[in-house]
């Protein structure tokens, strides 16, 4: 089984896997709208994480999927599960390596849908950026989220104008900032 992931599953796995692929999903935007109640933030102070919209299939959402050991699938999918379970849930698709065009049929990720009740949605760029920046919660500062997310698409050459340009408005607002 192929897993799709988009957000810290990226650079952070936290699981043995047989393969890793960089790969591209076709009609799915990635967006901070996800609220984050209990990783990156707090219930009173909900950081931001990515969650994936469907969009036309022109956009595309860079990621890693990785080829999980079949006998340890379902234990990694049950703590991933738990990990996830402030409102995402079980989704399917093909994605398409980013260096051969080979499709990989039926992969998995978690998408958070709009109906959850950790959705954030939309919020002025400086809003969104003055959240990340001030929030944090039990697997660190929701900054870290947010710019390791952009590094990890760098390296990969992705383009993402959402989180690239979230990233350079909260070091924009820092730079104001008092050392
Ligand atoms: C990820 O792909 O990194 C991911 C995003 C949201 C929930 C679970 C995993």
């Amino acid at each position: 089984m192929w897993l799709f992931g988009y957000g810290s599953l990226i650079w952070k796995p936290g699981f043995a896997y047989v393969q890793k692929r960089e790969v591209v999903l076709r009609g799915w935007r990635r967006r901070f709208y996800q609220g984050s109640p209990d990783h990156r933030g707090t219930p009173e102070a909900p950081g931001r994480v990515v969650t994936l919209l469907p969009a036309p299939q022109e956009e595309r959402c860079v990621g890693v999927a990785y080829l999980l050991d079949a006998p340890a699938r379902e234990r990694i999918l049950a703590a991933l599960d738990h990990r996830e379970k402030a409102g995402y849930v079980h989704h399917r698709s093909v994605v398409h390596c980013l260096q051969s065009s080979e499709a990989i049929e039926d992969v998995l990720f978690y998408i958070a849908p709009e109906d959850n009740p950790n959705f954030l949605g939309p919020a002025p760029l400086e809003d969104m950026a003055r959240q990340i920046l001030s929030c944090h919660g039990p697997s660190g500062p929701n900054l870290d989220y947010l710019l390791r997310l952009a590094e990890s698409l760098q390296a990969m050459g992705a383009e993402d104008t959402h989180v690239f340009t979230l990233a350079q408005e909260v070091q924009r607002l820092q730079s104001t900032m008092e050392p």
